[in-house]
């Protein structure tokens, strides 16, 4: 069948992309297929780039593990999404339990920032990840119970400042469907460029379940694109309560093709990553008990009827 990269590229998007892994790069079959750029033309780093890969310390910047993905993508011509510069998870413990005071912290988010996005020049960045909860207040965090929302726009401001041609993106889950976290997506962006915050995108991560693509889809990206702004499928799996069966890798075939006809429909979105693209290195049997199977590519390298599906969505 046909490779994906390529096919999104010519049916008018930026990429098709994948999140990896440095150690999974190892798996001589794996790695021919991410170094294929007519497959992937985009490249996340799934942990490396985070806070505590990149900041262990205060003020102690690490960045070897997170250049080896960069340089995976500069030799291969992919583009790099920097995921990510805020969030509440994979946080060193001198952020959650530093006991900052308001300054301080904002200072130590906008050095943080600033650092990453200048660091890795000339990117897509994740600047915010999961702000928000299910129901569209903001989600609790050190960053949140000592700023409250003002170190979203000093991480956007600091991420600007240290690299202009950065793109910046705001990064969440369940937002693929319309409703409260979606609407709270779209007021917090409203607000945001009412204040001339800098914000060009939205991620929608879409890990989504076999059978459960939300029927307002097309809808919200149409929603979130009127707003001005640019819009990523950046982590899209698609899990599967295990044992597979091949009726679950039909439907799961039409919910890949479902996601990517709706960013195909949709000029603003550019591009879509999968949050790894074979089952051998999924996050989902480690965080979800009992399912699996969510990626294009199973455990053994084979392609999977999703990639039929994705191809048919372009
Ligand atoms: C996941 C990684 O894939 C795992 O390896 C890690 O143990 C936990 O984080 N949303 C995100 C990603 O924004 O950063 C998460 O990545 C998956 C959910």
């Amino acid at each position: 069948t046909a490779q994906l990269n390529r096919v999104a590229q010519a049916a008018g998007k930026l990429y098709f992309g994948t999140a990896t892994n440095i150690e999974e790069l190892s798996d001589a079959a794996y790695a021919a297929i991410i170094n294929n750029r007519t497959e992937f033309g985009q490249i996340t780093a799934a942990n490396v780039m985070k806070w505590d890969s990149t900041e262990p310390s205060r003020g102690v910047f690490t960045f070897g593990a997170g250049d080896q993905i960069a340089a995976l993508a500069k030799k291969n011509n992919q583009l790099l999404r920097g995921h990510n510069c805020v969030w509440h998870q994979q946080l060193p413990s001198w952020v959650t339990a530093g006991h900052f005071d308001a300054p301080t912290l904002s200072s130590i988010v906008s050095t943080h920032c600033s650092t990453l996005v200048g660091h890795y020049k000339g990117q897509i960045w994740d600047v915010i990840n999961e702000c928000l909860n299910d129901d569209g207040t903001f989600r609790q965090s050190v960053f949140f119970d000592t700023l409250n929302t003002s170190f979203i726009a000093t991480a956007l401001r600091a991420a600007r400042a240290a690299d202009p041609q950065a793109k910046l993106y705001i990064n969440d889950f369940n937002i693929e469907g319309q409703g409260p976290k979606s609407t709270a997506m779209v007021n917090l962006v409203k607000s945001l460029q009412a204040q001339k915050v800098p914000i060009d995108g939205i991620g929608i991560q879409a890990h989504l379940i076999v059978g459960g693509v939300p029927p307002t889809f097309l809808a919200n990206l149409k929603q979130f694109t009127a707003l001005g702004v640019e819009v990523a499928i950046t982590e899209l799996d698609v899990r599967m309560t295990l044992p597979v069966t091949d009726a679950l890798l039909a439907q799961q075939r039409r919910d890949y093709q479902t996601v990517i006809s709706a960013c195909q429909a949709v000029k603003g979105c550019i591009g879509v990553t999968v949050w790894d693209f074979s089952d051998k290195f999924s996050w989902v049997p480690g965080a979800f008990a009992g399912q699996g199977a969510a990626c294009p590519w199973d455990e053994n390298m084979i392609r999977k009827p999703a990639i039929d599906g994705i191809i048919a969505g372009f």
